[in-house]
């Protein structure tokens, strides 16, 4: 393999974000702990370019991470971004120093001279917008360097050394509010450092199949499918990789949508061929969540039986050593700090920790750096079918958090309708795949109405649709009103037990996606 960039990570939020950019210019990348990389391993996985990122730390303290001194002298191109920025200029003989004057979101960046990372996209004299986040900033050029652009609070906020190829942003150029941001990563990962975009999908399938098979070796793996997008994914990548060694757990909360248990089956045991056990549980999950009406507490219970039944479901397939998980780097990055402190817990979501602690397994986890949207284009390229790979995402405490206020067995089935005839029509609209997320939410709310000549005291459900790009922030759908009509008629003339539906129109922030 040619195209290869080297991610010195240096713990910012968004190193992630870097790769995948790399990624999207068509080059491969791996990210490495600036803590936990030697010059030899440097020059024997032979990078085309190495990018420094951001961080929390300041260079201006000292026992503050640094990049390895050896870097700068290797003849590879070199990207600092924001502390990865100062670090370098720190590292080469040039001054950085705390400044009242602060600088987060967007900024204007004033392009004052040429450069190669510029090449194409900026000249002389533009102004283009930026996204900041930083309180340090470089004051004094190491040699070799000039300046090519800057914003009110940093002066050094683009440096360029076109010789020695090291050039260093103040801005972040991987996030979207820095809108040619991706290009300036092309220009860095290609016209710089030599790349030639030929790294693909497919090649990402490959590496990701030969690390499941040197990790797994020959022991046996299990799995948990729910039939959402990223289990789904994770499903058909194991079995492409150790297909005999793999067995699926499908844990049946019956609280599912209506017939998605069915489908899962059929695609995954008759289709797919997979060993897949079928627990169905519902009636335990019922049982278990009578009377609850606390969010927090129903999520737990969910999560701990979840995790009760699959346990026992391993011991019945016994010898396991592997479990393999399908998170994502949103679930990491929201569940782990850099500094290891838990951030705020909004919502605990049932997927993320309980099972491996619990089950003494190690862990498989092979889209752990991938964001929601190319686990859907890796969907695609390993051939799973359409309907798995664009599914909306359903939540693993599944229609229980769609039913504030006690869960009952009529309850879910009322919703189940509802759902499915609003998810219907939004097919027929030809609205799905505009859409992130839309359901159903039954309210422990009853309304009076009047349906021929006679009173009904039933419930209100709420209709919930939204756009977003990764389910951190959102915005709810645009519907016409005369969808909206249409859906809430066929609602309260099909399904018993509802007599009034709302449509909901809080973002998100302030409000969640889910109603619980
Ligand atoms: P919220 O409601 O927190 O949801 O805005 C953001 C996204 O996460 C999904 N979600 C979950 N997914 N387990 C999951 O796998 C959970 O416990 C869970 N809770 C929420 C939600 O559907 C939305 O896509």
């Amino acid at each position: 393999m040619t195209d290869k960039i080297l991610i010195i990570d240096f713990g910012s939020q968004v190193t992630q974000l870097i790769a995948r950019r790399v990624r999207e210019n068509g080059a491969y990348s791996e990210i490495r702990p600036f803590n936990n990389i030697k010059s030899d391993e440097i020059s024997a996985f032979r990078p085309n370019g190495i990018i420094l990122s951001g961080g929390p730390a300041s260079v201006t303290k000292i026992s503050t991470p640094r990049a390895p001194d050896e870097i700068f002298s290797m003849g590879i191109p070199i990207l600092g971004i924001c502390y990865g920025q100062q670090t370098m200029v720190e590292q080469l003989g040039g001054n950085v120093n705390s400044s009242d004057e602060k600088e987060f979101g967007r900024a204007e960046l004033n392009i004052s001279d040429n450069c190669d990372l510029f090449n194409g996209i900026f000249t002389l004299g533009d102004k283009k917008q930026v996204w900041m986040s930083h309180g340090d900033r470089v004051t004094k050029l190491p040699e070799g360097f000039k300046v090519v652009g800057s914003s009110n609070n940093a002066p050094f906020a683009a440096i360029a050394d076109d010789n020695r190829k090291f050039y260093g942003l103040q801005f972040h150029p991987e996030v979207v509010h820095t809108p040619d941001g991706t290009q300036i990563i092309k220009n860095f990962t290609h016209k710089i450092s030599g790349c030639s975009g030929s790294w693909n999908m497919s090649s990402l399938r490959d590496s990701k199949i030969e690390k499941i098979k040197s990790q797994v070796g020959s022991s046996s793996v299990i799995c948990g499918l729910s039939g959402g997008v990223d289990s789904s994914v994770l499903a058909i990548l194991l079995n492409e990789a150790i297909g005999s060694q793999l067995t699926c757990v499908f844990v049946d909360t019956g609280m599912m949508r209506a017939g998605e248990a069915e489908e899962v089956i059929s695609l995954f045991r008759d289709h797919y061929k997979i060993k897949l056990v079928h627990n169905d549980a519902s009636r335990i999950f019922i049982d278990k969540l009578a009377g609850i009406i606390d969010p927090e507490e129903k999520r737990k219970i969910i999560g701990n039986t979840f995790i009760d039944i699959f346990e026992a479901e391993a011991k019945k397939i016994g010898g396991v050593r592997f479990l393999a998980q399908g998170t994502l780097y949103p679930d990491v990055i929201e569940s782990v700090s850099f500094l290891g402190g838990p951030s705020v817990t909004i919502k605990s979501h049932h997927n993320v920790g309980g099972l491996p602690e619990r089950m003494n397994m190690e862990l498989v986890e092979p889209l752990r750096d991938l964001f929601k949207d190319e686990v859907r284009l890796l969907g695609k390229d390993l051939n799973l079918h359409e309907s798995f790979v664009k599914r909306h995402p359903f939540p693993g405490p599944g229609l229980a958090i769609r039913i504030p206020g006690e869960i009952t067995k009529e309850k879910i089935n009322i919703l189940q309708r509802a759902d499915k005839i609003y998810l219907e029509e939004i097919v027929k609209a030809d609205l799905y795949d505009k859409i992130w997320q839309a359901f159903a939410v039954l309210l422990p709310v009853q309304t009076v109405g009047v349906m021929g000549d006679s009173r009904t005291y039933d419930c209100v459900c709420a209709l919930r649709a939204v756009t977003s790009v990764d389910g951190m922030t959102a915005d709810f759908f645009h519907f016409e009103m005369g969808f909206l009509g249409h859906v809430t008629n066929r609602i309260i003339n099909e399904v018993r037990g509802i007599n009034r539906v709302v449509y909901d129109t809080t973002s998100k922030p302030p409000g969640t996606i889910e109603w619980e």
